[in-house]
């Protein structure tokens, strides 16, 4: 098997021949990221995916993300090195549920986190990420807000717009972000006692509530490279650490929960991405996302439509 820096060659090769790009999640290995055209967290690699005139975009991240960029961008082929690669927070709300809440609530907004499939953000008003979710909710005049799936996030919507929201699922969970604790929190602090916790905000609210900073991935990056700290314990996927220690090489990050604590430190979705995944998935063109037209077109309309509340 070809090792990684020869990997990477055969991959760059591959894309200049096809006018291929590679979007990778802040979460991937480090091989992967290295590869990548541009790294980022959902929102900006979403909005990446409108931008680009490449012919293929291949989708270095959980699948709702590329059925996302496949549905922003239909006439461009965007594949998913392995489609296998899900979500505990996407597979906690299908189509029938959320239609059910619908009809409960008729005059409530939708809001869902990105982190959803491409059929339920069909039935949505606005599709937010972590970067987004309290804006949007907080410029949203409506008594009822239907928000889903992450529960941890729509806690913490709640704690910061005053507003309440209905839940769907009444407990949907990220089984990475789920796993943390006030006592990991201590150990942590404990352990490196100079060090700033950054949380993401898919994390039970009382870790976020002992955190000194709160965002996506990307705003992580962004914290750390302007905060006047040194060292950072980072409370979210294992893979985020890569991001940091290419991003922001001068500083020094710890993982809230290690592998070696516990394996869900890792997600295991994004754990399936890899370099030999993404070199056969260009060089086969394999696996193509495809999104139905009008599904499509409905969740395209229920981005836009957040963008422009954004903007
Ligand atoms: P970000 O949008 O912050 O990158 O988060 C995506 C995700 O899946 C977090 O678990
Ligand atoms: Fe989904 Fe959690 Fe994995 Fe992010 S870390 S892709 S929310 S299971």
């Amino acid at each position: 098997m070809p090792d990684a820096v020869e990997l990477i060659k055969e991959i760059k090769n591959l894309k200049r021949s096809k006018n291929a790009i590679i979007l990778g999640h802040n979460y991937m290995e480090y091989g992967v990221q290295l590869v990548s055209d541009f790294t980022g967290d959902s929102y900006d690699l979403a909005v990446k995916a409108m931008k680009t005139n490449a012919d293929i975009i291949v989708f270095a991240g959980v699948y709702f993300m590329a059925e996302q960029a496949a549905a922003l961008n239909p006439d461009k082929k965007v594949l998913s090195p392995d489609p296998n690669a899900g979500c505990s927070l996407s597979d906690s709300l299908d189509v029938d549920t959320l239609r059910k809440y619908k009809e409960m609530y008729p005059n409530a907004p939708v809001v869902l986190y990105i982190n959803t499939s491409i059929y339920t953000k069909a039935l949505a008003d606005y599709i937010v990420t972590s970067s987004t979710a309290i804006k949007v909710v907080k410029s949203l005049d409506a008594d009822a807000i239907i928000f889903g799936p992450d529960a941890n996030l729509a806690n913490y919507v709640e704690r910061k717009t005053g507003k309440k929201l209905i839940k769907v699922p009444p407990n949907g969970r990220c089984i990475v972000h789920a796993n943390y604790t006030r006592q990991l929190v201590e150990l942590a602090r404990k352990k490196y006692p100079n060090a700033i916790l950054m949380a993401h905000p898919e994390s039970p609210l009382e870790i976020l509530e002992a955190s000194d900073f709160v965002g996506s991935t990307n705003q992580m990056i962004k914290f750390a490279k302007e905060s006047p700290y040194k060292e950072f314990i980072v409370a979210t996927e294992l893979g985020m650490i890569n991001a940091l220690k290419l991003q922001v090489p001068e500083k020094t990050f710890y993982p809230l929960v290690t592998t070696e604590a516990c394996a869900c430190a890792r997600c295991p979705y994004m754990a399936m991405i890899t370099l030999e995944k993404i070199k056969r998935s260009l060089e086969e063109e394999i696996y193509e996302v495809k999104v139905p037209k009008d599904i499509a077109e409905r969740a395209k309309e229920a981005f836009e439509r957040t963008m422009r509340l954004l903007n």
